[in-house]
């Protein structure tokens, strides 16, 4: 499946809103019995010459099965066509179906570009007196969760007639790391509180660690990948034909690029700079005092270095030139980032060693697509879809959405096959990131090594994981005495950070399974790793406990720090840095960087680990 990585990386709103839960059929049956076709709400993203070529070929009949109900805005030549209309599923595939579509803006020489009669800055601002900082941490009597993703649309209510959904599901809260993120429940990890300021404490200091927002997929896939599906797809569109719920199939192009931010995936960002600078901007004046501006961080990547500019916009606002400087650190072979650690060691890019989510992935895709590959298989002849392919199908639901803002493919999965969607990629980011990964720990090790530096205010002894000296010793690329940091990162990162700090609360069900799916698990993707995911270190200072405290939180869910020594059962999840700081040395000071990223260890059939670290050496 696309993941972060290119060739060589690895790569509340209360549920109440009815719209944005997809009520999807819940339990199996005929299919025709079970769905209603919608293709009147995708048709108007077919361009003019689809609309009338399908018009004249007649394969656009809006297959409606009949109890369906279809709004005024079912085109009259559609309505009411039956699903198995024997003459409409004869037609082929049109010549283009699966192929690519790109609309290229800008065009590269605009006949009216005239930059000369449109200054930037032409004076006259008016008063620009400002105001105080924000500080909903400290002063709200609630704290604001994340509830939604109002530019997207779910797929319509298509559950049997007479059969009420079990419960409110949100479609969007079943991608694993392709999910927008949103606030966790509040004991989602098992602490009993939340990110705003206990009683007694106040916010001293903030470190934040995000991923960019939503993208299109990436070139690599390891398992399934929504390009080279369409590209075995049309590679052979005169001979075959899509009809019922697939129908829609034989007019379908692929619409997404590669890797790069979605308009959405820019909101992302962008809303969240603003909640960073309404939550915490008063840090800021800590910086005034010290007559400082803030360093934050991203890498070169085009998406990386989009989602910071958005960030940047929102939390500063426009202009944000002079109000800080972005550090934008290097993603590319043989250039040491902690942000990007699998490009400074040689064993994260050896399939062997670090791509066994793959097979997991494909096993578990055959147990649960099961019942998906035998209802959906029929409704295309001339092209016999794999297992691999229906899962693409289901990743095509998440990328088009979070791309295009809608995807008609979202409406061909129940709820139980959306579920074991989600798995798949726990199952993946557990075995190829996290902590059952053999390089979960020393790939996030250079992070901690840094968050300890600046916890510390103490630069980095030795560099010898994916440090880079000559960013980290020097204090203006590095500050070491800010009271705000941001940086951001990837989503495999974000789970190799998390698993180099040792926090073994995420890990509690030992490993995943690939033949079932676990109902009661505290790792998934799509909590600690969805799209704009952010992990925020709350620094505290409490009259109620002695030193500076620390906490853990994960999209708003505070994480429980009771696997470090030294960190006891706080109730609010707080530990004192010294005790936090003393637990991430001793992490740092069993990471191996050298045997793990160059040492020659292979990992047995039976071989697990649940806190990211490569077997022994000397163990085979
Ligand atoms: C699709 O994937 C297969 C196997 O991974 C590869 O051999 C093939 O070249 C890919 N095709 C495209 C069009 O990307
Ligand atoms: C450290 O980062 C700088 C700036 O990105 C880069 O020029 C340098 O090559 C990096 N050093 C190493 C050893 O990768
Ligand atoms: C880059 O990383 C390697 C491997 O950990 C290390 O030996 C080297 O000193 C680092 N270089 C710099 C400039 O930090
Ligand atoms: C700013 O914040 C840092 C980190 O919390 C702290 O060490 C420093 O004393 C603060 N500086 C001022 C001027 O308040
Ligand atoms: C789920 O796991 C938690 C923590 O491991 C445990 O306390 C709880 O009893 C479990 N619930 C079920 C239904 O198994
Ligand atoms: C780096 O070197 C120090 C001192 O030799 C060692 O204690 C530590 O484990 C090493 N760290 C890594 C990440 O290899």
């Amino acid at each position: 499946m696309p993941t972060e990585r290119g060739s060589s990386e690895y790569k509340v709103y209360n549920d109440q809103e009815p719209e944005r839960e997809s009520l999807l059929p819940s339990s199996s049956g005929p299919q025709q019995e079970r769905y209603a076709s919608h293709s009147c709400y995708s048709k108007p993203r077919f361009g003019v010459n689809h609309l009338l070529t399908a018009f004249v070929a007649g394969t656009l009949a809006c297959f409606l099965a009949q109890y369906a109900i279809c709004g005024s805005s079912c085109f009259s030549y559609r309505e009411g066509t039956p699903e198995t209309a024997p003459t409409d599923v004869q037609a082929l595939a049109s010549p283009w179906a699966g192929s690519t579509e790109r609309h290229n803006f800008p065009p590269a020489n605009p006949t009216n570009a005239f930059p000369s009669l449109f200054p930037t800055s032409v004076g006259y601002a008016g008063k620009t007196p400002t105001g105080a900082e924000a500080a909903i941490v400290a002063t709200a009597p609630s704290y604001p969760l994340h509830t939604a993703s109002p530019q997207l649309v779910a797929p319509p209510p298509g559950a049997p007639k007479g059969k009420l959904p079990k419960e409110p599901f949100d479609l969007f809260k079943k991608w694993g790391n392709l999910s927008p993120w949103y606030s966790v429940p509040r004991t989602a990890f098992g602490v009993d509180s939340g990110p705003e300021t206990p009683p007694t404490c106040r916010v001293t200091g903030l470190h934040l660690l995000h991923r960019h927002g939503a993208r299109y997929p990436t070139a690599y896939a390891s398992y399934g990948g929504p390009a080279n599906f369409s590209s075995r797809l049309h590679a052979v569109a005169d001979k075959w034909t899509a009809s019922g719920e697939l129908e829609f199939m034989n007019e379908w192009t692929y619409k997404l690029g590669e890797e790069i931010l979605t308009p959405f995936g820019r909101q992302q960002l962008f809303d969240l700079g603003i909640s960073t600078r309404l939550k915490y901007g008063f840090l800021l004046k800590n910086f005034t005092e010290s007559n400082t501006i803030p360093v934050f961080r991203t890498e070169s990547q085009d998406r990386m270095l989009a989602s910071a500019m958005n960030f940047a916009i929102g939390f500063f606002g426009y202009p944000f030139e002079g109000q800080y400087q972005q550090s934008i650190t290097i993603e590319a072979h043989g250039f040491n980032n902690t942000l990007a650690p699998y490009k400074t060691c040689p064993n994260a890019n050896d399939p062997l060693k670090a791509d066994r989510g793959r097979a997991k992935v494909a096993q578990w895709a055959g147990v649960y697509l099961a019942g998906a590959v035998g209802r959906l298989r029929p409704l295309i002849k001339g092209y016999e879809l794999q297992v691999e392919d229906v899962y693409v199908l289901q990743q095509l639901c998440a990328y088009e959405t979070v791309a295009l803002g809608y995807s008609k493919f979202c409406e061909l999965f129940t709820e139980e096959e959306w579920d074991g969607f989600d798995y798949s990629l726990d199952l993946y980011f557990w075995y190829n990131s996290a902590f059952g990964f053999a390089l979960g720990r020393p790939l996030g090790i250079g992070y901690v090594q840094e968050l300890v530096a600046r916890l510390t205010h103490t630069p980095i002894a030795t560099h010898n994981s994916s440090t880079n000296g000559t960013l980290n010793d020097d204090p203006t690329t590095f500050p070491l005495g800010q009271s705000l940091y941001v940086d951001a990162t990837h989503e495999v990162v974000v789970l190799q950070v998390l698993t180099a700090l040792g926090l073994s609360t995420l890990a509690a069900e030992g490993t995943l399974p690939a033949d079932h799916m676990p109902q009661n698990r505290t790792f998934r993707a799509r909590e600690l790793a969805p799209f704009a995911t952010n992990v925020h270190f709350q620094l505290l200072s409490c009259t109620s406990l002695p030193g500076p405290q620390i906490r853990v939180i994960v999209n708003d869910g505070i994480v429980p720090l009771t696997g470090l020594a030294g960190c006891g059962a706080q109730k609010d999840g707080m530990c004192s840095v010294e005790a936090f700081v003393e637990a991430q040395r001793e992490n740092i000071g069993k990471t191996d960087w050298e045997w793990a990223c160059h040492g020659d260890w292979d990992v047995p059939e039976e071989w697990e680990t649940t806190t990211g670290e490569p077997p022994a050496r000397g163990a085979r």
